[in-house]
């Protein structure tokens, strides 16, 4: 059976997820599923499998509109917006990477500057609207978090997910894998 939960995911994407990612080359959804597919080559479990797939959801959840283009402040605290929802239906193993994925960001520029040499544009403008390089104190209250280590591995995937010819699944066929998550919380 399909969980309500799991049909609002998919809603979502399916009303929403048309939209382009930012200023990249690919759209909500292709960015969500390509992500959840470099979870799953890699290994992940449910809950990180799931993270990957609905770490944007806060992008979709509401009305508010993601910033299109580069110029506008990118800091639309969108790792925070879907927090609640996905916790209270999924649990915190996949909200807590989901609501950490943005600082995940800033840790990794900020202890590997080569990752930060390797964001796209719109990555590292948003890196800067979102507090930029961390403090030492940001960075260990980052890694005091439960799933931080969790949150960087989704960030190197989401970071990934943004190849305008890689082939996915569908976000149907997600579907048995939300509802495992519902079940259980
Ligand atoms: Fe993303």
């Amino acid at each position: 059976m399909v969980h309500s939960a799991t049909e609002h995911v998919i809603r979502l994407f399916e009303q929403r997820g048309q939209g382009r990612y930012g200023s990249e080359q690919v759209s909500q959804l292709q960015h969500a599923l390509q992500c959840a597919v470099l979870a799953k080559r890699q290994g992940a479990g449910s809950a990180m499998i799931a993270a990957a797939l609905l770490h944007d959801l806060g992008h979709i959840i509401d009305q508010k509109a993601m910033p299109e283009s580069d110029d506008q402040n990118l800091d639309d605290a969108h790792e925070q917006r879907a927090y609640e929802w996905i916790k209270s239906h999924f649990g915190k193993a996949v909200a807590d990477p989901v609501r950490l994925h943005v600082a995940a960001k800033r840790y990794l520029c900020t202890v590997e500057p080569e990752y930060l040499a390797k964001l796209s544009p719109a990555s590292l403008k948003s890196f800067h609207d979102q507090g930029g390089v961390m403090s030492q104190s940001q960075i260990d209250d980052f890694r005091d978090e439960p799933f931080a280590f969790e949150a960087v591995e989704l960030r190197r995937w989401d970071d990934l997910a943004k190849d305008p010819q890689m082939q996915t699944p569908r976000i149907e066929d997600f579907a048995p894998l939300l509802d495992r998550l519902v079940e259980d919380l």
